[in-house]
């Protein structure tokens, strides 16, 4: 069934061989692409293929899904004047035309719909079905850009000033979804782009931005820079010509680039430590299976994921809801990518320091409600784990380990529990399960967080309908949530209009 949906999602490309595509992208934006196979990728590169060749229209090639060169401090200082140069073309190109070629986009995206699924699950070991969802709320991140620019000519009052180049650095977690979506959010307001990728999805941008491309977008409006963190990511970063970064990643990350430039224009969103509350008045088999899908969902290498489950009074007696929780977790399906069927896949590389503490080292009062194993040599595979006995200021309880792990904690009511909830650092999502009204609004009233559910899983947000973005540590800058209708307002500058007359 999926391969027939990819099939009609894909089945009006002509399908040139892709590797003659990629060899034209002119070697000034860092990027090249060869028939050589990359010995750093995982080991399932015969399966991308397969999976690419199913589908129709796909344009991955024969022997390899591409090598990467990494840029240099010059070509950073190339990129950046060429996006200064490009500046007030495509300013003055104006909102309708550029509304027009991001929905060119969201189609051209559609179209690859099967490339960008192998390239993920190849690359990152994303999941099929969760790389799916990906590429639609990519899509959705075009459709929505596209409409809110057209929206900011429309204010009475002011003018709107895009940045004359936007750096934007995407995580690897959501290669497809937040990569789209944040390169073609200062795009839409009328700013050059220049996306330095996550090294460890650096492919997975490079598709994008051949659909970027292909849309139409001119290659000195939006260039793609394969820089690490080292000297050339630090200039094309830090450089004082950039007048907004965009960075989805670690909260340390978002210091690093802090520390590189003090005014640095930072629109950041960073790390979490998300709790689910269920009280006693949750519904028990909703709350279990939201648990699950929002703890293990990407192995829970989401920043959203719930790595805290707080149990009010009954339901932390409940031996039905606990059976729930450690069954549905226990019959998650591991596996890779390859297999249609999995439910948790790999976490990025092999678990060591703290994501291996995660996964092995309870703390003192703690045990394992269901005790993570590794199923690999390498340490990539892990079944899910449950920690009990979870206590506030405990070390779990503070830190964001970032893989297929939660922990439980008690509370003897409400608000205690929302206490322990806003208790880190963090504050991204929030999850309460209640049908009790009062309850709800209470907590509503209460919780420090960016992105609040009720009754249902605490990730997987929806283009303009839930903006996602935190409070606390887990945001730094303006604040506007991604998805939202005031995410393109904060990227540029306003500037007054004259008084008429
Ligand atoms: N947007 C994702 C979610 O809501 C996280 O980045 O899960």
């Amino acid at each position: 069934r999926f391969r027939a949906a990819v099939a009609a999602a894909t089945r009006t490309v002509p399908g040139p061989n892709r590797h003659q595509d990629l060899d034209r992208v002119p070697s000034g934006d860092g990027f090249t692409w060869s028939t050589d196979s990359d010995p750093a990728l995982p080991a399932n590169r015969a399966w991308a293929r397969e999976v690419a060749a199913a589908m129709p229209g796909c344009r991955l090639g024969a022997t390899t899904l591409g090598t990467h060169r990494v840029g240099t401090v010059d070509q950073a200082d190339a990129a950046v004047a060429a996006s200064l140069a490009a500046a007030p073309r495509w300013e003055a190109v104006g909102a309708a035309r550029r509304a027009e070629l991001l929905r060119e986009v969201a189609a051209e995206l559609a179209r690859r719909r099967g490339d960008l699924l192998a390239v993920a699950g190849h690359e990152t070991g994303k999941v099929i079905a969760e790389g799916d969802v990906e590429v639609s709320e990519a899509i959705d991140f075009a459709d929505w850009y596209a409409e809110q620019a057209e929206l900011l000519e429309q204010v009475d009052g002011a003018r709107y000033v895009p940045a004359r180049v936007s750096v934007v650095a995407p995580p690897w977690n959501f290669p497809l979804a937040i990569t789209t979506g944040s390169a073609l959010a200062p795009l839409a307001s009328g700013s050059p782009v220049i996306l330095k990728p996550a090294p460890q999805a650096r492919h997975c941008a490079a598709v994008i931005a051949e659909c970027i491309w292909a849309a139409g977008v001119p290659r000195d409006v939006f260039q793609l820079v394969d820089t690490g963190e080292e000297e050339a990511g630090r200039r094309l970063i830090s450089h004082p010509d950039v007048d907004r970064v965009i960075l989805t990643g670690a909260h340390d990350t978002a210091k690093l680039f802090r520390s590189w430039r003090q005014d640095l224009p930072l629109l950041a969103e960073t790390s979490g430590k998300n709790a689910i509350i269920v009280t006693e008045n949750g519904d028990y088999d909703l709350a279990a299976a939201d648990i699950v899908a929002s703890a293990f969902g990407h192995a829970g290498q989401k920043c959203s994921a719930a790595s805290l489950v707080i149990l009010v009074g009954q339901a932390y007696r409940s031996k039905r809801l606990r059976t729930q929780i450690l069954d549905a977790a226990s019959s998650l399906r591991v596996g890779g990518p390859e297999d249609l069927s999995t439910q948790l896949g790999p976490v990025i590389e092999p678990a060591s320091g703290k994501l291996q503490d995660g996964l092995t080292r309870l703390d003192p009062g703690q045990n394992w409600a269901l005790e993570p194993h590794r199923l690999d040599r390498e340490g990539r595979f892990w079944s899910p784990g449950v920690r009990a006995g979870v206590r506030p200021g405990d070390r779990y309880h503070l830190t964001e380990y970032f893989g297929p792990i939660t922990g439980i904690m008690y509370a003897p009511d409400l608000a205690t529990a929302v206490q322990y909830q806003n208790g880190t650092a963090y504050g991204l999502t929030a999850g309460l399960h209640s049908l009790d009204p009062g309850e709800i609004s209470w907590w509503c009233d209460h919780v420090d967080a960016g992105n609040l559910y009720v009754n249902r899983g605490i990730t997987g947000a929806i283009v303009g309908r839930q903006p996602f973005g935190g409070w606390k540590k887990s945001a730094v800058g303006p604040g506007a949530k991604a998805g939202g209708p005031n995410y393109l307002a904060v990227l540029g500058a306003w500037r007054p209009a004259p008084l008429r007359t």
